[in-house]
């Protein structure tokens, strides 16, 4: 495909007008102000769009959207205990399938290329993935409150199957990461399991980290230490590690993530929504820890648009730390595509480069709320809408244009994802 005159935001996060991108097996071959020679199939109008890196979602729960509504209004242990573990103790393989769908299908439409998950029912979700032909770095969530050892959980069978069946599937779009999901789920043994299985098989790790201050002062009551330091001193952090909030870090905290290049996946919807507080994201970008932005689960956010949740990451740390320099449209931007794919190992992703790959989406910039461009970039973080993509594409195949979906029965998803949920709720 060759995108014509179009706007695009370089490498640097700026953008340039006018430019002929070229698109050949999966990767961007060309980009420049003169029309490249050769066959490039399909040439896409690129008048009033915009062509931006695509975005990563690296913290969520996918089929989560199966619980999407479900338990408003509550604290978060009540929400947990009373609404979120009930239903998820009936869930299966068909409602997992169907939910997985559906959040693909919704991240798609808003321009996600790649999402980091963290679930069970993974061998479902991984097939699932595969036919969409988006990006994942998938983990079996690992919790463990008794004293078992970690290579006694169906977690570790799970990894084991899913590192053997499943690690670099779909030309690399798939990896499976290993996890833990919180230190107040674990244990320290179980911990120290897992350290060890990531190093043995070079896995990323993928986990939960001082979301709410409750959790982040019974780690120091319980361990003398906050959570990034207990998972640094068991050795978690010796493999490279996305840790979802970190809403509640300490002084001592910054260094360890920056020392061990720990990545920060940021979710200010979800932590507003379930008032756990304001993640310290300037000082973390200050001091040079990769963050990257995570939706969390469609039970606490409550979508999968990754463009609302970039538009209130640009603003949410200019209000909560009364600095409204904090942030540039640029660095939240990169945070939101970049940022995501270096957390997820991704090197050769994220960015609008010759050589990378064609993970892209396309903006309609033609619209009033985006008019007149005095800084489209500004416009892109403060003014565009989700529904202002019209192409997302991953290593360089349309899987969703002006409505369509390529991959996906989205007729079919809704009807099984309503139809899957109402049978649990019958049942609780
Ligand atoms: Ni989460």
């Amino acid at each position: 495909m060759l995108f014509e005159k179009i706007s695009v935001v370089n490498e640097r996060f700026e953008i340039e007008h006018d430019r002929y991108v070229g698109i050949r097996d999966g990767r961007i071959i060309y980009i420049g102000a003169w029309r490249p020679s050769g066959d490039w199939g399909e040439t896409y109008n690129g008048h009033g769009r915009l062509l931006m890196p695509g975005l990563y979602n690296i913290h969520g729960h996918a089929a989560m959207t199966l619980l999407r509504g479900r338990g408003e209004n509550l604290s978060l242990q009540r929400w947990l205990n009373e609404k979120i573990f009930p239903f998820e103790d009936k869930l299966n393989d068909r409602a997992v399938d169907a939910g997985t769908r559906l959040a693909i299908a919704e991240m798609l439409r808003f321009g996600t290329v790649s999402f980091s998950d963290m679930y069970f029912f993974c061998q479902t979700s991984a097939k699932a993935i595969l036919e969409s032909g988006i990006k994942c770095s998938l983990s079996r969530g690992l919790t463990v409150f008794d004293g078992s050892d970690y290579e006694d959980t169906l977690a570790y069978r799970d990894n084991l199957d899913l590192l053997k069946n499943y690690n670099g599937a779909g030309d690399g779009r798939l990896k499976i990461d290993l996890c833990i999901h919180g230190e107040y789920t674990s244990s320290p043994k179980v911990v120290e399991a897992v350290a060890r299985h990531a190093k043995e098989t070079g896995s990323r790790v993928h986990i939960h980290m001082s979301e709410t201050k409750t959790e982040h002062e019974a780690c120091k009551a319980r361990h003398g230490m906050t959570p990034a330091a207990y998972f640094e001193a068991r050795g978690l952090f010796d493999q490279p590690t996305t840790a979802a909030h970190c809403v509640w870090l300490e002084d001592g905290d910054f260094e360890i993530l920056k020392r061990k290049g720990v990545s920060v996946a940021a979710c200010p919807v979800s932590n507003m929504k379930l008032a756990s507080g304001f993640a310290p994201v300037p000082r973390m970008m200050e001091m040079g820890i990769n963050v990257g932005l995570g939706t969390d689960s469609a039970a606490s956010n409550n979508n999968l648009n990754m463009m609302q949740d970039l538009a209130l990451f640009a603003l949410l740390y200019k209000g909560s730390t009364g600095d409204p320099t904090v942030i540039t449209p640029a660095q939240a931007l990169r945070a939101a595509t970049q940022n995501g794919a270096i957390a997820q190992g991704r090197t050769d992703s994220g960015v609008i480069r010759e050589g990378a790959r064609a993970d892209l989406v396309v903006l309609n910039i033609d619209q009033p709320w985006m008019t007149p461009t005095i800084d489209l970039l500004t416009n892109v973080i403060y003014s565009a809408q989700g529904s202002d993509v019209c192409l997302t594409m991953v290593d360089g195949k349309v899987l969703y244009r002006d409505g369509e979906y390529t991959t996906i029965d989205i007729e079919k998803v809704k009807y099984e994802t309503q139809k899957e949920t109402d049978a649990i709720l019958a049942q609780l």
